[in-house]
């Protein structure tokens, strides 16, 4: 087994979880998840990623301060958010939404099941746990950029030692109530959560996986 296989072994079990046990995950593990990615790069070595994570009670705390401000309140993320998905984006998007739909039995049209859905993002889909990533907002574009990179390098490490993860930008929709919930300054900004802990394997909702574009979607070489 090549360091490539085990990687690639790591990358393809990797999914976003939206059901999981209650049981905490040991602070140590949590630890050993988080030494992992910081190892990946960023401009300058900056370094511009904090996490606020949350024990089993604190997250309890949380998870029910959010769901009633997002039952009551419109988004107001730090962060633009995308202006719109279309043509191959608009596909894929609603191809993995379509999948969870089916997964957890939501019919096409079905308004209320699918907002009911999506408000299981403010229940941090029963995970013990949430890391609040946050950068800080003088290093602008490059330091979320420089965060993108630790929030795959989380969910591969916690993958790698089986615990499972969800990154939420559902929640960084409702930054300004996590700026005061955490008591977070106004010079960082809030990314996105990842919920985490262990996966509930029987649970519909993780019982689908998503697809990749080929790679000419992806690559476009040029030769001399
Ligand atoms: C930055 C980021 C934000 C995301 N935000 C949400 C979210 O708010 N709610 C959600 O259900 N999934 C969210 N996801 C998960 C994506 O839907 C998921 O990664 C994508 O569909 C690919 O599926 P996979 O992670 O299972 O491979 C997010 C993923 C990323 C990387």
């Amino acid at each position: 087994m090549t360091g490539f296989d085990t990687l690639t072994d790591i990358l393809g079990a990797r999914y976003s979880c939206r059901a999981f046990r209650s049981d905490p995950v040991p602070r140590d593990t949590v630890e050993r998840i988080v030494t992992a990615a910081c190892r990946v790069p960023s401009w300058c070595n900056a370094q511009p990623w904090q996490a606020i994570i949350t024990d089993a009670a604190e997250t309890d705390r949380f998870r029910e301060a959010l769901f009633a401000h997002a039952q009551a309140n419109n988004s107001q993320p730090d962060l633009d958010w995308p202006k719109q998905y279309v043509g191959r984006y608009k596909d894929r998007r609603r191809a993995c939404g379509w999948q969870l739909y089916e997964a957890v039995g939501i019919e096409k049209g079905d308004r209320a099941a699918s907002m009911a859905q999506m408000m299981e993002n403010f229940r941090l889909f029963g995970a013990p746990h949430v890391a609040i990533l946050t950068s800080e907002a003088d290093l602008g574009t490059y330091g979320v950029m420089d965060c993108g990179g630790f929030i795959a390098g989380f969910c591969l490490a916690a993958q790698a030692l089986g615990v499972a993860t969800i990154p939420q930008a559902a929640i960084a929709g409702h930054g300004r109530f996590v700026h005061e919930f955490f008591d977070i300054p106004d010079s960082r900004l809030v990314i996105a959560a990842i919920s985490f802990g262990f996966e509930d394997a029987d649970h519909p909702a993780n019982r689908f996986r998503t697809t990749r574009a080929p790679l000419d979607e992806v690559i476009d070489w040029r030769a001399g």
